[in-house]
């Protein structure tokens, strides 16, 4: 089952879930599974919200409920870049399941390379020297889809998109994973794509922008209010309007931190 299967969040609703692994890298409870019904089988991700850390800087709801919330907001503003997530009763209680995206070991879309070897038309974000004292770039992939990512990453208000949460599946899709700190009301951004910072956004991006904020104005509200706070959902509606009102990548703020650490 491919992530841009309009049958992906009944199936991920539906299905058996069998637990196969802990994903190490994780900082919460993350867990790979094998899913199936009906006779498809897939794999996905189950953050059960039962192995939530607390978080002081996002008191409200669960990171669960935001990860959905933010699969929510792409699938309303008419995009497949976050994979199908739903909230469900699993091996250890209500938790996040999420349809794995299948990718190629090697094939990244964000990167940390010798200045030389950065791909043509990549975008450098940072420069530093590596361990051993030698030059390195932080670099992202100029592609459409990660710039549509890069937009919705600014309404979603991510606080951690690392490079290790763009994926490019083998489908060729891209596709963001890890939105348990998004939708915060207060400006958080915290991203490893700010490649196109001060440019005006492609015309993908803004269509998607009307079409989410024609959602807001109908049954989107109501589908996000489990999730997230009314406060959270008019910061969400204010930063869409903003964004279409002036359609420029925001600059970083010099004061703040705007790449998560580590960017991985
Ligand atoms: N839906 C997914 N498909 C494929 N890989 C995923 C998916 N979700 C997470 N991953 C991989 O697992 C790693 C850990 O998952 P992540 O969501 O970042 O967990 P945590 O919330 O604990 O940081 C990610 O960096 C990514 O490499
Ligand atoms: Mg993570």
């Amino acid at each position: 089952m491919l992530p841009t299967d309009p049958h992906a969040g009944e199936f991920l609703l539906r299905g058996a879930l069998e637990i196969e692994g802990r994903l190490v890298d994780a900082s919460n409870a993350t867990l790979f599974c094998a899913i199936d019904h009906d006779g498809v089988a897939a794999k996905c991700v189950y953050k059960p919200i039962r192995g939530e850390r607390p978080l002081w800087d996002f008191p409200d709801g669960t990171l669960a409920g935001r990860e959905v919330a933010a699969y929510l907001v792409a699938h309303a503003a008419g995009v497949t870049l976050i994979p199908p997530t739903v909230l469900r009763e699993g091996p250890f209680g209500p938790g996040m399941v999420q349809l794995w995206v299948d990718t190629k070991e090697g094939d990244d879309l964000v990167d940390v390379l010798a200045p030389d070897d950065v791909p043509q038309g990549w975008r450098p974000i940072l420069h530093a020297l590596d361990r051993f004292g030698d030059p390195a770039v932080l670099a992202h992939s100029d592609t459409a889809p990660v710039a549509v990512l890069s937009a919705l990453d600014v309404v979603l208000n991510n606080a951690d998109r690392k490079g290790g949460h763009v994926l490019h599946g083998t489908d060729g899709g891209v596709y963001g994973v890890d939105h348990g700190i998004c939708l915060h009301q207060e400006n958080k951004l915290r991203t490893v794509l700010w490649g196109w910072a001060g440019e005006a956004l492609p015309d993908e991006a803004v269509d998607a922008l009307h079409t989410l904020n024609a959602a807001l104005k109908t049954t989107l509200p109501d589908e996000l209010a489990p999730h997230i706070t009314r406060a959270e959902i008019a910061a969400l509606r204010s930063r869409v309007a903003a964004l279409l009102g002036a359609p420029v990548y925001p600059e970083p703020d010099p004061e703040g931190r705007p790449i998560p650490w580590p960017a991985f």
